[in-house]
């Protein structure tokens, strides 16, 4: 057991979705989680008695034990916590959005390299076992040219706002919501040449008093030449049953895929007929936790298995610092098309 990688969880509201999923770790494990409040200190001792706890961050990053932190504060904080810990000696795991202001990232490059530590973007879908198939179909070159690629998460979100105050009003559904299917567009057409976005304020945010779009649909064009479309709407009535909040689909040449959440289903056609491979029955155990009916705990489970892998190995990771950072400058892009009201290069 204590030749497994300690991780320090700072932020225990999804963080302690990790404390939780790591009891399935085989590389890693829980040693000491950070909260300034009390109540979610508390919960996580309840779940995780053997944890360390401490309201001090600074007290955490002390800790010889403590060899990755993994970052589940609110957006605007992520940067200023991945600073600490890179100066603390410690690699880093930073939930998504990595961060949420592009003008933090040549300080974040530096750092990186100044004192030789290693992140790995917290970018949960990418983990889920319907998209890992999905990218493995893409790979072995299953769809033949990768040509569009179409992907969304819609999800309402007036529990969030009443929630997490800060998700009114520290930063913008271009990174909070749309990290995710931007992440999966660039996941696949590579660097990203141009985007174009529209917004609205639905009658949701309004209530909410939200003063930036929570309803967004952007057009992006590759460096390839192919092409993607993102959707992000978080103000919607409910979703039809039809629909997953999160759905990645894949047009190939020979061929097309779509991978789902939470439904955890990947469809394809292989030529001859659409086949469907279901994980519902098989995973929700390892995904959702059946005593627990949450959500992320096996996809928080997967990323940090696969970051600790690659730090033993010495092998790079993805997505990494850089390519987070470019999917930031993406998301940067489009809150500027939003404000311009045209197109505009990344
Ligand atoms: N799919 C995913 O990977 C996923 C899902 C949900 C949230 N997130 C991300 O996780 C982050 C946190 O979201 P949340 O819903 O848990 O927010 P939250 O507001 O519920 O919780 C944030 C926690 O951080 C603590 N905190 C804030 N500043 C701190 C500090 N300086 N030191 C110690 N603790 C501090 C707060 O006390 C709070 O408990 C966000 O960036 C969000 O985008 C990712």
């Amino acid at each position: 057991m204590s030749d497994r990688l300690g991780i320090g969880v700072l932020g225990l509201h999804e963080g302690h979705t990790l404390l939780i999923g790591l009891r399935a770790s085989g590389l890693c494990r829980a040693v000491a989680g950070c909260d300034l409040s009390s109540a979610k200190r508390a919960q996580a001792l309840e779940s995780t008695p053997e944890l360390f706890v401490t309201e001090s961050y600074e007290e955490m990053l002390g800790r010889h034990d403590v060899r990755i932190v993994a970052i589940y504060t609110p957006d605007a904080h992520h940067a200023a916590h991945i600073e600490q810990a890179f100066l603390a000696g410690k690699d880093v795991i930073c939930t998504k959005p990595l961060v949420n202001d592009l003008s933090v990232a040549n300080r974040l490059k530096e750092l990186a390299v100044q004192t030789g530590r290693r992140l790995q973007v917290g970018q949960s879908t990418r983990f889920g076992e319907p998209f890992q198939r999905q990218r493995e179909h893409f790979e072995e070159g299953r769809l033949g040219e990768l040509e569009v690629v179409d992907a969304h998460y819609n999800h309402r979100m007036d529990w969030l706002y009443e929630k997490s105050p800060w998700s009114i009003s520290e930063t913008h559904w271009a990174y909070l919501g749309l990290s995710h299917p931007i992440d999966l567009v660039t996941w696949y057409l590579g660097p990203i040449r141009e985007v174009h976005a529209f917004g609205t304020i639905t009658a949701l945010g309004t209530r909410y008093r939200l003063e930036t779009p929570d309803a967004i649909t952007v057009n992006l064009m590759g460096e390839s030449g192919r092409i993607g479309r993102v959707l992000g709407n978080y103000g919607f009535h409910e979703l039809p049953k039809a629909r997953s909040l999160i759905e990645c689909q894949l047009m190939g040449s020979k061929g097309t895929s779509i991978a789902r959440y939470p439904e955890l289903r990947f469809t394809y056609t292989d030529g001859v007929k659409e086949q469907d491979e279901d994980y519902e029955h098989s995973m929700t155990g390892y995904y959702s936790r059946h005593e627990l009916k949450g959500m992320h705990y096996g996809e928080f489970c997967n990323y940090a298995d696969y970051f600790a892998s690659k730090l033993l190995s010495g092998e790079p990771n993805s997505p990494d610092l850089t390519e987070g950072l470019e999917t930031v400058a993406v998301m940067d892009a489009v809150v500027r098309s939003l404000q311009e009201g045209r197109s505009v290069s990344i």
